[in-house]
């Protein structure tokens, strides 16, 4: 019998506040200058770039690896009955989402799934409907599989959340709707909406029929409500288009709820590929498990038959060992790590109000990613770059690897602990301000 919850730890800030080095063990964040993955990474280097967490994962998880490293044998290992049950529940419990465990097909990796869905369900030369700025493989996935991106890019703008008045239906009404407010001088409200109009128009004339969506999306931290869902999933269906809908930030969510699967809405369930993984969430990205949900009988044929024919059906023995324990033992360690999390995200913030006024930052709904506008300090793009990595010895996402829109932003990933978060965040100020330039002559 599977343990349940037992992992009742309390979880203090100071489990997270622990400094751990993570140099020496070929971490892809702490050892590659960005641009350059020849190149070592300075001695005082900080790392707020690639979307891991400098915090250990639950005691849970290394209990139950330890236990099957003991075993000593690792074939290929099947899914088992226990571990999809662990899925369906830490989707019921989470998200209030109710999943039949024969959607559930396990893949790799969650770009991996990605590109699996789109050479299954476009041809080559076919375009495929993104919506930038957004996570930089979404671009490689399509072009890289010789199809063609179509941008729409995303609508920035000041945008209220406010919950939804609209009482005529109960059961349907959505939580929260998103409302046009006014514009503040520090970022505040600013967020992104996806451009329904244009992606009507762009289906409408025939031009794609694949949607990649990022939801919760990296790097602007938007969790798109039940109304935007609704109507992206109703323009897909008077199109016949399909949406697939990187999920993998679900988890990092703010506000219990708030979150809400596309594929949980009736009108998207049969035309929507759900991408999953554990590995944001408890921080495990490196043992390479992740999961598609997909409760259409014939997509997920189709699917499955990829996976097949590219020998992709076998995962990480000791991943499903890690996600099985996790979403049975790790929501304590979660809680926590969202509280910590959240509070690091307000210090960034307020630190940058403070300190230089220019900067707009977008608050995040959800992801540890923090996704802030610099184009208002008085530098050019090349030395932007030159003082955050060559002053600052700090490493961030730079905007314009996210395409349209991107340019003159940053993405800082504050997942770690929080006298590092502000030493990182110390130093870029410290870089970025304009009465630190050396050529300045006032
Ligand atoms: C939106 C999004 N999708 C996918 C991934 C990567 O997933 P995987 O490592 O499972 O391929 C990331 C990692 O940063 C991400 O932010």
């Amino acid at each position: 019998m599977p343990e349940t919850n037992a992992a009742q730890h309390d979880f203090d800030p100071s489990f997270f506040d622990r400094p751990i080095d993570r140099r020496g063990t070929y971490s892809a964040k702490w050892e590659r200058y960005p641009g350059d993955p020849s190149a070592a990474t300075p001695a005082d280097w900080i790392a707020m770039s690639i979307a891991d967490m400098d915090f250990q994962v639950p005691e849970a998880i290394i209990r139950a690896l330890q236990k099957r490293i003991e075993h000593a044998i690792f074939g290929y290992t099947l899914v088992s009955d226990s571990t999809l049950e662990a899925i369906v529940e830490w989707l019921r419990r989470r998200h209030g989402w109710s999943v039949e465990p024969e959607w559930i097909v396990i893949s790799p990796g969650v770009v991996t799934s990605l590109a699996l869905a789109i050479d299954a369900f476009s041809a080559p030369g076919e375009a495929a409907v993104v919506f930038p700025p957004v996570y930089t493989p979404f671009f490689h996935a399509v072009e890289q599989n010789h199809r063609r991106v179509l941008s729409i890019p995303l609508s920035l703008g000041p945008y209220a959340l406010r919950p939804n008045r609209d009482t005529r239906s109960q059961t349907a009404s959505p939580a929260c709707v998103l409302r046009p407010m006014q514009e503040s001088a520090d970022g505040h409200g600013l967020r992104y909406r996806i451009d329904f109009e244009t992606l009507e128009r762009t289906l409408a004339s025939g031009k794609s029929r694949l949607i990649l969506l990022c939801h919760p999306h990296n790097p602007g931290g938007r969790i798109f409500t039940r109304e935007e869902l609704s109507t992206l999933a109703e323009i897909a269906r008077r199109h016949d288009a399909l949406i697939i809908s990187d999920e993998i930030h679900a988890d990092i969510v703010f506000t219990p709820g708030a979150f809400t699967p596309l594929a949980s809405l009736p009108e998207a369930a049969e035309r929507t590929i759900a991408l999953w993984s554990p590995s944001k969430t408890f921080n495990i990205p490196g043992l390479r498990v992740s999961y598609m949900i997909i409760p259409n009988r014939t997509l997920r044929k189709k699917v499955q038959d990829a996976l097949q024919r590219l020998h992709l059906q076998h995962v990480n023995a000791l991943g499903l060992v890690a996600m099985e324990a996790a979403y049975r033992q790790g929501e304590p360690w979660l809680d926590a790590a969202l509280a910590y999390i959240r509070q690091n995200i307000e210090f960034v913030r307020s630190a940058f109000l403070r300190a230089l006024p220019g900067v707009r930052i977008m608050e995040p709904e959800g992801t540890y990613l923090v996704w802030m506008d610099l184009s208002d300090l008085p530098f050019d793009a090349k030395e932007r770059r030159r003082r955050i990595l060559e002053e600052a010895h700090v490493a961030v996402n730079f905007g314009e690897e996210y395409g349209p829109g991107g340019e003159g932003w940053i993405r800082l990933n504050v997942a770690a602990p929080r006298r590092r978060v502000e030493e990182g965040v110390g130093r870029l100020i410290r870089a970025l301000s304009p009465m630190s330039d050396p050529r300045s002559s006032c």
